[in-house]
């Protein structure tokens, strides 16, 4: 599995749904109140795990921007979309589809955000969201980013941003030197220039109040145990590969981390949802 696969995303969307934090989720949902319709931008929307964990809470009239760079993912969304729908219609670019109650419509859209930015605000919005995305973007990025947000007075809700804390059951000698080593490759440049990485949600807290947002953050930390053993496996293995790349650890203790972290019994990962509204 590579950084962004369709098959790591399907393996983290059950764990990334139930580790979403139900006050900041409920702050959302007091905001959506009484509105008919929202039109909602999804930054980095992958193969759809935000739509799928967030539409059937949201009015029964919705219309998505999925938006990421990666055409697999979004052709990818596209089907997983339509075969969890109970009802579909349409093409490539635009469907609509029925869930319970709920009436869709979903343009796929892909964009690099790096580098058109002003493609999230080309057409009408009443919320932004993002799913794991803002630990990729640099300071700068954000900074530009929120004073668009801002211009227009949008809402945004962004959750599962990573904030850099790991615990692995049991301890191993090297786990410190894997995490610095890790955090410093997070924060290299993913196309955005040098990422936020942990510091991602503080920063965009920082941005935010700077434009008078209220914000609100709360934990949505992985919790990992026996049952999400591939997941624990497939983390173990994406986080030794980028610390080899880093060269921060001696080859030998990389590979005696992962022998040993492909078998912890458990894991937390620490992760911040925050949702801010404007002045
Ligand atoms: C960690 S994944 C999260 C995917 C999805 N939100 C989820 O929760 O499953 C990050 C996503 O950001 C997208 N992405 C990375 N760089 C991007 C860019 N420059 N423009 C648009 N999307 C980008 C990736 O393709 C990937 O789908």
């Amino acid at each position: 599995m590579n950084g962004f696969s369709a098959e790591w995303l399907a393996l983290r969307e059950p764990i990334d749904h139930r580790s979403i934090n139900e006050e900041l989720r409920a702050e959302l949902l007091a905001w959506v109140g009484q509105r008919a319709h929202v039109r909602i931008a999804d930054l980095g929307s992958g193969s759809g795990s935000n739509l799928r964990g967030l539409a059937p809470l949201l009015p029964k009239s919705q219309h998505w921007r999925l938006m990421d760079h990666d055409e697999a993912l979004l052709d990818h969304a596209n089907l997983a979309i339509t075969a969890w729908a109970d009802e579909f219609a349409g093409d490539d670019d635009r469907i609509s589809v029925r869930i319970k109650d709920k009436k869709l419509t979903l343009d796929f859209v892909q964009a690099d955000l790096a580098d058109e930015p002003a493609a999230v605000f080309e057409e009408p919005l009443d919320l932004v969201t993002a799913a794991a995305f803002f630990d990729l973007v640099s300071e700068e990025w954000v900074d530009g980013f929120c004073r668009e947000l801002a211009a227009r007075k949008l809402p945004l809700y962004a959750v599962l941003t990573y904030d850099g804390t790991e615990t692995w059951t049991p301890p191993h000698e090297a786990d410190a030197a894997m995490l610095a080593a890790f955090h410093a490759h997070q924060g290299r440049d993913k196309g955005f220039g040098p990422a936020a990485g942990p510091q991602a949600a503080a920063i965009l807290r920082r941005a935010l109040e700077r434009h008078g947002y209220r914000v609100s953050t709360g934990d949505s930390p992985w919790l990992l145990e026996a049952p999400n053993r591939s997941l624990i496996a497939e983390l173990a293995k994406g986080s030794a590969a980028a610390v080899r790349e880093t060269g921060q650890v001696a080859p030998e203790q990389v590979e005696a981390w992962l022998t040993a972290r492909r078998e912890a019994s458990a894991c937390e990962i620490g992760h911040i949802d925050l949702f801010a509204l404007p002045a």
